[in-house]
């Protein structure tokens, strides 16, 4: 199992580094944008690690040249990046469309493609337009609309030069961290409850939509692929020899791959899901709120982003021996991607798979010199390696997250996850590559060939 292989991966493997809007772009109201959940959020003392924002983040609403300049450095085949929906819509719907906003991405693209990258858009990381979540958000079912159309907008406008679309990234996170939790953004508490199922049904319905949307009106004339990313966590029994912990294991990725994987590849929620949420919308005095059966939504690959690995035997525990990183949620794991990618092979059909994000973050003093990452990098993509040549699952291509240092969410700029250091003492914001730069670029270089 620790074992290093030493193979090669198929010579059409893609690999790739990505990043989201709120996290990097900056120019929080520049250029016509209207203001989104996290602008909200971020503005509201006491919600974000030191009071950070994004209101700066790493200023890519303005370095753009610089930004495909580091992309080119490291030689990676496609940029995952998102767009900010009220930039190009600033009150989220399609009544008012921002040119400038649109120009923004429309020239990254053209960058990119100058450079030989591929261009590869998430439609929603996280930054729901404020006038939209003002009339309940995710909450509400008239989401589905504003979102197909907002979805309609960009195929037609970058459509021609995207192939590669995802119309949600970590719709679990949405769901339970920003309407159940509430520690994210728009910060809506209710756990347990039923909010954050209803969200998470709203955002599978959007995903439906906006899939068939593309699929019908756009895939034959623009012949391109359009996805979700789903986060997925591992989990192991922490007694692999008792049952009620094997259970525990099972119910863990059921309720957190499975709640969206089981809809979109096998038509409809889980037994063990529907039972929760039936229990759930009892309570909350909604009876038939979640009979649909979603049919033919299955599309040819997903993307799957933080792979890690938890005991979530009875009572979560650690392993003692499992490395730390600079999130208390992230374990360095290396086992757990080559498991997971067998479960999902075995489970939903063995999908074509695109590992959209993976990556491993840092706290504290800088070191250029990251250490945890380079053998994060390394002992994962070999685990990819092996679940591909040695195993079958049909694993198209690995992104890494991320680019460079950027707003980490609740955590502010306190965890970085980038191949390349951004120095926020600097007003410059200058960006310097870490060691695993080369890590990275030279895995990718020489992936193909035997060393
Ligand atoms: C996945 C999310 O998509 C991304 O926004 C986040 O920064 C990383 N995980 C690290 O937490």
């Amino acid at each position: 199992n620790r074992m290093y292989y030493y193979g090669t991966f198929p010579t059409d493997f893609l690999w790739g580094v990505t990043s989201s809007a709120y996290q990097i772009e900056g120019g929080w109201n520049a250029g016509g944008k209207g203001p989104s959940i996290w602008d909200t959020f971020t503005h509201t003392p006491g919600n974000v690690k030191n009071g950070d924002t994004g209101d700066v983040a790493c200023d890519s609403y303005h370095r753009t040249d610089e930004d495909v300049r580091m992309l080119q450095a490291l030689g990676v085949k496609y940029y995952r990046f998102s767009i900010s929906w009220s930039r190009v819509l600033p009150d989220g719907t399609t009544a008012h469309v921002n040119e400038p906003g649109l120009k923004y991405y429309e020239n990254l693209i053209d960058k990119l493609l100058q450079a030989g990258i591929e261009p590869q858009v998430t439609l929603y990381h996280w930054d729901l337009p404020q006038g939209l979540e003002n009339m309940g958000g995710w909450q509400n079912v008239i989401m589905v609309e504003y979102f197909t159309q907002y979805a309609d907008l960009m195929f037609s406008r970058l459509g021609p030069k995207v192939k590669r679309w995802i119309t949600f990234n970590e719709p679990y996170i949405v769901a339970n961290l920003g309407y159940g939790y509430g520690n994210f953004a728009p910060g809506v508490s209710n756990d347990p409850g039923v909010i954050p199922y209803v969200v998470a049904h709203h955002l599978i319905k959007s995903h439906a939509e906006a899939w068939h949307l593309y699929n019908d009106k756009y895939r034959a004339a623009q012949g391109g692929q359009i996805s979700i990313t789903l986060n997925a966590d591992w989990a192991e029994p922490r007694n692999p020899y008792k049952q009620e912990d094997i259970d525990a294991t099972y119910r863990y990725v059921e309720f957190f791959l499975g709640w969206f994987a089981h809809p979109i590849y096998i038509g409809d929620y889980s037994e063990i899901m529907k039972t929760t949420i039936r229990e759930r919308s009892l309570a909350a005095g909604l009876p038939n709120g979640f009979k649909e059966v979603w049919a033919g939504l299955t599309e040819v690959w997903a993307g799957l982003t933080d792979c890690v690995v938890c005991y979530r035997g009875v009572g979560a525990v650690d392993d003692w021996s499992w490395l730390d990183s600079g999130s208390s949620w992230l374990k360095v794991t290396p086992f757990g991607i080559r498991r997971l990618l067998n479960h999902i092979k075995n489970t939903y059909g063995n999908p074509q798979i695109l590992i959209t994000e993976n990556g491993v973050s840092e706290k504290g003093p800088v070191d250029l010199n990251d250490v945890v990452r380079q053998h994060y990098y390394n002992s994962y993509i070999n685990e990819v390696l092996k679940a591909r040549v040695l195993d079958g699952a049909d694993v198209r291509g690995y992104t890494a997250w991320s680019l460079m240092d950027n707003f980490e969410w609740a955590e502010g700029y306190s965890e970085r996850f980038g191949l390349y250091f951004v120095n926020r003492s600097d007003p410059k914001l200058t960006r310097t590559p870490k060691v695993s730069v080369q890590t990275f670029s030279t895995i990718i270089r020489f992936s193909h060939s035997k060393p």
